[in-house]
């Protein structure tokens, strides 16, 4: 196998989740938006024998590997972009030994707020690796990327992967791939960060803990959500705005029955229906992280005011149809 270009760059977008965030780690169908908010990864063959990244977000992580294996495994394992070297390993053919490849990521995805950011660079990253070597196709670029990213939680359900790799809005269930969701009118949403951070894979192990002690309970709530992500489908295809507000709020109810929910989230989200906001819900793993709030064209303005008075960060969010791009 030889080297097709000696740079390559590629993008994906964030995502939010409109409806299933954690019960579809349990087979449960997820609704999921790209939007317009991307991470670019730069890729480029270098001499030295190493693996180099580069990320305005992060201290630089500089790595060697023989055989497709890291050397120095231990001390890599610790870094937060761990999962980006990993996505790396795995788009390097495996007969080529005379090469070494640094990445240099650019985004405006906030971190740790429930966007996807670790899927998105994942996916950019296998990308525009895999493109100095092939011309990689979409799925296994997705594949690839969700084994990296289940490095950061076991139990991932692949949905930011797919988002991130296909664009617009997908109905997803996992192991079982995604139906395209097209929404009958453009959709008025805000996102707002409530400032507090959040892990993934605590808040996953959270919801785990609350299935193991309310097994019955636990199932009532998946089946509700499962009517809802399926309604939710529908409202959005034929464009009832309000349905749709009703569902997100039922939803956010069932992530706070599982203790996806924090009180900064709660507060925020019935400070956005107060507000006259159609429906809000945390998106995301939760526990903090980002609220997304539907409104009525006619009050966007008005009610992004509000927000921004009260010292939120508010981002209008628009409807990615792209997905991964290779440049
Ligand atoms: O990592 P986040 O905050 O984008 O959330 C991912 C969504 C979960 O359903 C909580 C996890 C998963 O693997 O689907």
């Amino acid at each position: 196998m030889s080297k097709l270009r000696s740079n390559s760059r590629a993008s994906a977008p964030a995502k939010v989740i409109l409806f299933g965030e954690h019960f579809v780690i349990y087979n449960n169908p997820a609704i999921l938006m790209s939007i317009d908010k991307r991470i670019l990864v730069n890729a480029q063959l270098i001499s030295d024998h190493g693996i180099h990244i580069l990320s305005e977000f992060q201290e630089p992580l500089r790595c060697t590997f023989s055989g497709g294996k890291l050397n120095k495994f231990d001390e890599v394992g610790k870094s937060p972009l761990f999962p980006i070297c990993d996505a790396i390993l795995r788009s390097i053919p495996d007969k080529i030994h005379d090469t070494g490849i640094e990445i240099s990521i650019e985004s405006d995805i906030p971190i740790g707020v429930g966007l996807g950011s670790s899927a998105a660079s994942c996916v950019a990253t296998v990308a525009a690796v895999g493109n100095l070597f092939r011309n990689p196709d979409r799925r296994s670029i997705c594949l690839k990327a969700m084994e990296s990213e289940a490095l950061i939680h076991k139990g991932s359900s692949g949905a930011d992967c797919f988002a991130a790799t296909y664009g617009g809005m997908i109905y997803y269930i996992k192991n079982r791939g995604f139906n395209r969701v097209k929404s009958h009118e453009k959709l008025h949403l805000l996102l707002i960060n409530t400032g507090v951070k959040h892990s993934t894979w605590s808040m996953v192990s959270k919801v785990e803990d609350f299935k193991k002690q309310n097994i019955s309970r636990f199932k009532e709530v998946c089946k509700r959500a499962y009517e809802i992500c399926d309604k939710g489908r529908a409202a959005l295809q034929s464009g009832d705005q309000e349905e749709i507000g009703i569902l997100m709020n039922e939803n956010h109810k069932l992530l706070q029955t599982v203790g996806a929910s924090h009180e900064k989230v709660d507060e925020l989200v019935e400070l956005c229906n107060k507000n006259g906001a159609l429906g809000s819900k945390l998106t995301g793993a939760g526990g903090g992280g980002s609220v997304i709030a539907l409104v009525k064209e006619r009050d966007y303005y008005r009610f992004t005011l509000e927000l921004i008075g009260r010292k939120y960060e508010a981002l209008p969010v628009t409807i990615d149809n792209i997905g991964l791009e290779i440049h």
